[in-house]
């Protein structure tokens, strides 16, 4: 792996850019500068890893990324659209068209099944893929009659990322996808994210403390104490299928 500058990093195809973005929590009295001095470069379609201990800024990080949450200071670019100069509207259409979310702990609605889980995007009137298209992508076809709790927890992370693909996002975030799944089931759903941005095109912007997932990225993003401590760009990113943690 070789350590760039992202200071030099000003290729055509930059689709996220962060200028000197900064994020203040304020509870009662107590303020948190949950993030510092910010500035990163993402390429579209690249696969990017987020690590960091905990409490360093990883999901604050990604909730600028995904206009989910608003910067204090700084400026952040999508495409030559700046997210923080958007109103209230303007942003959650960003949100709507351009951004699919994946958690860690799935956030499935219970009384819907698979099927009706992900068709919640096609209610929204956008350009969506066909719901059963999107859990077929995730071999889960045959599971589309199921609820919540009848799929197993890499069965239920699979239908939500079929539901966040399914509107075919520019930008796929994932915060801790695999955080509640074993090994071989995490593999399969690294594997499934991987092919989000090498088949599909997709920008996946991947949370996580687990430096073994560093591998598997386009680039890897190094985050500590709210300030970004390195960013690594890897050269010959492993196949998810080959991790082994
Ligand atoms: N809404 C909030 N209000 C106040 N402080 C917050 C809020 N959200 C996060 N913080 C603080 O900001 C810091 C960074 O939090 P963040 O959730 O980004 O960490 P993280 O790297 O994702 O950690 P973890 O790996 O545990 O998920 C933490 O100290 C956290 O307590
Ligand atoms: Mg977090």
């Amino acid at each position: 792996m070789k350590q760039v500058k992202t200071t030099e990093n000003t290729a055509a195809n930059v689709i996220i850019r962060f200028e000197d973005v900064g994020k203040i929590y304020k509870t009662g009295q107590v303020v948190y500068e949950a993030l510092k001095h910010v500035n990163l470069e993402i390429l579209d379609g690249e696969l990017v890893v987020i690590l960091g201990p905990s409490g360093s800024g990883k999901s604050t990080l990604l909730n600028m990324l995904g206009g989910l949450d608003s910067a204090t200071s700084g400026r952040i670019f999508f495409g030559s659209k700046e997210i923080t100069a958007l109103d209230d509207k303007k942003l959650g259409e960003f949100r709507a068209l351009d951004v699919g979310i994946i958690f860690q702990f799935y956030n499935l609605i219970p009384t819907l099944t698979a099927y009706e889980n992900v068709d919640l995007m096609n209610d929204l009137g956008l350009d969506t893929m066909d719901s059963l298209e999107a859990l077929k992508m995730v071999g889960l076809a045959e599971r589309r009659n199921n609820f919540p709790s009848q799929l197993s927890g890499g069965q239920q992370q699979r239908v939500s990322i079929a539901r966040a693909i399914a509107k075919k996002p520019k930008l796929l975030l994932c915060d801790e996808p695999t955080g509640a799944l074993d090994t071989n089931t995490g593999r399969e759903v690294l594997k499934l994210l991987q092919d989000q941005s090498r088949v599909h095109g997709r920008t996946v912007v991947m949370v996580t403390h687990n430096d073994m997932f560093a591998e598997i990225a386009d680039k890897v993003i190094m985050v500590k104490n709210g300030t970004v401590e390195e960013v690594i760009v890897n050269e010959k990113p492993k196949d998810a299928d080959e991790l082994e943690w």
